[in-house]
């Protein structure tokens, strides 16, 4: 049986936890809870035990729980973390790394998967400190679901609402594997397989991204796709499990990959979260740089164009290069017109990046069928003919096998 380890947060959603728990067990989750001192406001650890039929944590100085099982032992026996409703204030110290309590110590102490369903008033979700402290996590490996949007406790309207605990259930079943994550198409051959990469986990990033201004209308790039469907096939060609993020693109699947379809560079990068551990990643998408306030209705034609507000997207290659999930080998890719090699080299360093595979894209490369690369490395730098995009893709194959096996 899979075993959460639910902690309950101190907002007016924790009441949202009964019907949580309630519904994992349904599903044959078994809960274990944490219930934060502001939690205890709103929901007591009686119902709490009730409904999980198991003890209730609530203190870091309960002398009979630290004897019987200690803050790092809880998470031990359970296969996920979930903070629901995770209060500004819990992301905040999660994204800090404070450990102040029960609760935010067992969020330190964890080496499970952590799983927050958000729940705060709309300003708050919507402040800067917050929306830094979700990328922060997000880029540490946490996986945090979005809030709903509707009226709020607060009398106020927006995004902020905790989810429904039947889609909560539904993140948690993804997150322990009972459910596949964002529905992936699987094309994979059954493990076991042999090739230089077999049993090595990669995960690639293909496609643009798209942005939604309206219900109608995105921000989106001109990539296709096709340099990063091909390295996918690539890399399964010779035995690697591969999990292929893609944004919107026309392109089958690459035999032998798992593909999972995202459209915005925060789906993408929930999917990354979602798709470690990993042994490399090669971020091959022209992930959009900026995505704006979406209206929730379609913009109508006015006197006057409306004004776009856009906020910085996560950047996904940088997060996850500094992440403690990071992969062994992280591989981002570099679009340049001029100064290529300087250009790519900076940034790696700036990405954090193991390799920078620069390419000139000052001819018909977005679309196109060949790439000039420059492989940027810490050894320096080699510089490869004009290829076929295919044959890019196996000669990048052969070179992280070539890492991979000397690690
Ligand atoms: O910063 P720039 O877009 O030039 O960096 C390109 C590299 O960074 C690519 O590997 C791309 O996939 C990755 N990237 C990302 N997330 C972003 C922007 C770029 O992963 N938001």
């Amino acid at each position: 049986m899979k075993r959460i380890l639910l902690i309950v947060g101190g907002g007016i959603a924790a009441y949202k936890a009964c019907e949580l728990i309630r519904l994992c067990r349904k599903a044959g989750i078994g809960v274990r809870c944490v219930l934060t001192e502001g939690g205890s406001h709103f929901v007591t650890p009686m119902t709490l035990a009730a409904l999980s039929e198991q003890p209730v944590h609530t203190s870091l100085w309960d002398l009979k729980d630290e004897a019987e099982m200690g803050h790092i032992q809880l998470s031990r026996e359970a296969d996920l973390v979930v903070v629901a409703p995770a209060t500004a204030d819990l992301l905040a110290k999660m994204a800090a790394g404070i450990a102040d309590d029960l609760a935010t110590t067992l969020l330190l102490a964890t080496d499970k998967p952590v799983l927050a369903a958000p729940a705060m008033n709309v300003r708050m979700w919507q402040h800067a400190a917050t929306i830094r402290n979700v990328a922060t996590l997000r880029g540490d490996g946490v996986t945090v679901i979005e809030p709903d949007e509707g009226p709020m406790a607060c009398g106020e309207c927006g995004p902020g609402r905790l989810p429904e605990p039947v889609a909560i259930v539904a993140a948690i079943e993804r997150a322990l594997g009972t459910t596949p994550a964002s529905a992936p198409v699987s094309n994979a051959p059954p493990a076991g397989g042999s090739g230089r990469l077999a049993g090595r986990h990669i995960l690639v990033t293909a496609g643009p991204t798209h942005e939604p201004i309206d219900p109608v209308r995105y921000i989106a790039n001109r990539s296709s796709g096709r340099q990063g469907f091909a390295i996918a096939g690539a890399l399964a060609g010779m035995g690697a499990r591969v999990t292929l993020i893609a944004g919107p693109v026309t392109l089958p699947t690459p035999p032998g990959v798992t593909r999972v379809d995202v459209e915005t560079a925060q789906e993408m990068a929930n999917a990354v979260a979602a798709a470690l551990p990993a042994d490399a990643a090669v971020m091959v998408a022209a992930v959009g740089d900026w995505h704006a306030e979406a209206a929730a209705q379609k913009i109508k034609k006015g006197e006057a164009p409306p004004a776009l507000q856009l906020h910085e997207n996560p950047d996904i290659l940088a997060m996850l290069a500094r992440s403690p999930r990071r992969p062994r080998l992280v591989i981002g890719f570099a679009a340049e017109t001029e100064k290529v090699i300087e250009h790519a080299t900076a940034k790696r360093a700036k990405k954090g990046a193991d390799w920078i595979v620069a390419n000139d894209v000052s001819g018909d490369v977005m679309g196109g069928a060949a790439n000039t690369i420059h492989l940027v490395r810490e050894s320096g730098v080699e510089s490869w003919e004009t290829l076929p995009k295919d044959d890019v893709a196996h000669r990048l194959a052969a070179r992280i096998a070539d890492a991979l096996e000397g690690d």
